[in-house]
């Protein structure tokens, strides 16, 4: 507990000065368990937008109920906020302060941040090895440990700093938490198992049967079109699919979408996929997805990459060292700890690879990859000045900023002068410059590591740089550019129509 109180003071602190300024008001629903987690209240059940077969009904009262945490207090939706593009919706503790969400016992958070749940069906089963594009694709999670959705649904139940059911049976795949099976059994919405498996549902199978049955559920719940709604104003636009004339863009969030790379490029604009953004965030290159959204983009292609995410030195799992107090979830190298993404994922590939040996990033080619996230509902939050954050660990907090550092990630200034120039993030910036952002916390398989735009290689003699644009690290985007990607992204929030009918519960 000692660790605990440490980290709860100072936010305490913090958070007394947003209660001050009114920040938290209009999260008060939450605000009981600001500063060191804990129990919250129920969150009420989403009016369904969409047809639900029973299957999926039942897994969205899974995913709303809070007595399935061990103590009661914490269900899915707790981290997963709707109103924030099912991502934390604990604005103070999570997205300003710590970047990743608590737990329900008090003391106890995530390591990561919580991973969007919106369009995760569409993720295809893995990782796997795609030789075409050479990347890693495919699972759930930052570092893609489950194969698909309804494996991931079984994690959180039994994870210590998320829901904290205590677990029998044998890691990774035959575990089940024997209380949360005791429970389902007597919930208001238990007719629903009985209504799909049959009425001696609860006998018939076994625990860990009924546990694959709430994977299911939620997987099946979590492909709906209250998840994947395809609702945003793109889908409205003349680019959704099929194309519509429900929403306009504006001059500025086209020259975004020039920039980012989606949809055609009629004139040949010089500026097309100038900011990189397509290579990862568009399901575009890979047929296979668009099998199963029916050509719609899904805005990520669930490719691994290393972008040189810097550490949040905030994570309060830096301080989670008492196993005493924490004996399953505590971290044992404090602020040593390493998050090496893929390089850490201890299940291993469909085919089997591990992608480490003895322990987490001793094989080099995975290290700080993680799972590219979609950039649909990146905005979504429940008013205009909602702080979110950002990344796998929550390090950045607007997307202005994410932007801005995607743009000028490997560039240096010289504080006396202002002259800028761009580095290779290995060998650190020239003397008497200063980096415009800390190094990557990870700086194996960095995107472009050298980060030179094509011309400044030519310059400094450097081979191997052949793009026409800039470099993810150095775009060479203007302010106003900048500024034309965020307004963008902007309009890939869900919610401006109805569910596409398309994903109507089908
Ligand atoms: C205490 C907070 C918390 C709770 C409770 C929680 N999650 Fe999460 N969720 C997270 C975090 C953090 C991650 C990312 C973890 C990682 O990748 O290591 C995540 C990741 C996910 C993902 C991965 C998305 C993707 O595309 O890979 C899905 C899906 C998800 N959660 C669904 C659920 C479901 C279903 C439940 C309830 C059974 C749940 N979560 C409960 C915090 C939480
Ligand atoms: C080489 C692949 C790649 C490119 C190019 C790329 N991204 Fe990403 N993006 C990722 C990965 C991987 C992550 C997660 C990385 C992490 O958290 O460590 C990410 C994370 C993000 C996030 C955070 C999402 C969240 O849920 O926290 C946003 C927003 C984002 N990218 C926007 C962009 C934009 C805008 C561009 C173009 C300027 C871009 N990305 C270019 C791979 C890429």
């Amino acid at each position: 507990m000692k660790k605990a109180r440490a980290i709860a003071a100072p936010l305490l602190g913090l958070v007394g000065i947003l209660a001050g300024a009114g920040l938290l008001s209009q999260n008060s629903v939450y605000a009981q368990g600001v500063g060191i987690g804990g129990p919250l209240p129920p969150v009420p059940i989403e009016p369904n937008l969409v047809k639900l077969e029973p299957i999926e009904q039942l897994g969205k009262h899974l995913i709303f109920d809070t007595t399935m945490s061990n103590p009661p207090g914490y269900a899915c939706v707790q981290c997963h906020a709707y109103t924030a593009g099912f991502t934390s919706g604990l604005e103070p503790i999570v997205n300003i302060i710590d970047g990743v969400p608590p737990g329900v016992v008090p003391g106890r958070w995530d390591n990561r941040k919580a991973y969007t749940y919106g369009y995760a069906a569409f993720s295809p089963q893995g990782p796997y090895y795609d030789s075409t594009l050479a990347v890693w694709i495919g699972g759930n999670f930052w570092d893609g440990r489950a194969f698909d959705t309804a494996m991931q649904a079984q994690g959180p139940p039994i994870n210590p700093n998320e829901m904290n059911n205590t677990p029998v049976g044998s890691p990774p795949f035959d575990q089940y938490p024997p209380l949360l099976i005791k429970k389902i059994q007597n919930r208001p919405y238990s007719y629903l198992f009985k209504q799909i498996f049959g009425p001696d549902v609860f006998t018939k199978y076994t625990p860990l049967q009924l546990y694959d049955i709430w994977g299911e559920a939620i997987a099946a719940y979590e492909a709906t079109g209250e998840v994947c709604q395809f609702s945003s104003k793109y889908d409205a636009s003349k680019y959704g699919v099929p194309a519509r004339n429900l929403y306009k863009l504006s001059a500025s969030e086209e020259r975004g979408r020039i920039l980012y790379g989606v949809g055609p490029n009629p004139k040949n604009n010089r500026n097309f996929g100038k900011a990189q953004c397509f290579q990862c965030h568009s399901s575009a290159a890979n047929p296979a997805i668009g099998l199963e959204t029916d050509g719609k983009e899904t805005f990520t292609m669930y490719c691994f990459a290393n972008i040189g995410v810097p550490k949040n030195p905030n994570n309060p799992y830096y301080a989670m060292t008492n196993p005493a107090t924490n004996p399953t979830g505590y971290n044992p190298l404090g602020r040593k700890w390493i998050d090496y993404g893929l390089g850490a994922n201890p299940t291993g590939s469909l085919d089997g690879t591990r992608f480490y040996n003895k322990k987490p990033g001793d094989i080099p080619r995975f290290r700080g990859l993680f799972l590219t996230p979609t950039t649909r509902n990146a905005d979504l939050r429940p008013r205009p000045t909602f702080v979110k954050s950002y990344f796998h660990n929550g390090w950045s907090k607007s997307l202005q900023e994410v932007v801005h550092w995607y743009n000028t990630r490997n560039i240096a200034v010289d504080p006396n002068t202002g002259r800028k120039v761009a580095f290779d993030l290995r060998e650190g910036p020239p003397t008497g410059y200063d980096r415009l952002w800390p190094a990557p916390e990870v700086l194996e398989n960095v995107q472009n590591v050298i980060g030179y735009t094509a011309a400044e290689a030519a310059a400094k003699g450097t081979s191997g740089v052949t793009a026409e644009n800039g470099q993810v690290g150095n775009l060479g985007l203007t302010a106003s550019e900048e500024a034309d990607l965020v307004n963008f992204l902007k309009i890939l929030s869900d919610g401006y129509t109805s569910p596409n009918p398309a994903y109507g519960g089908e």
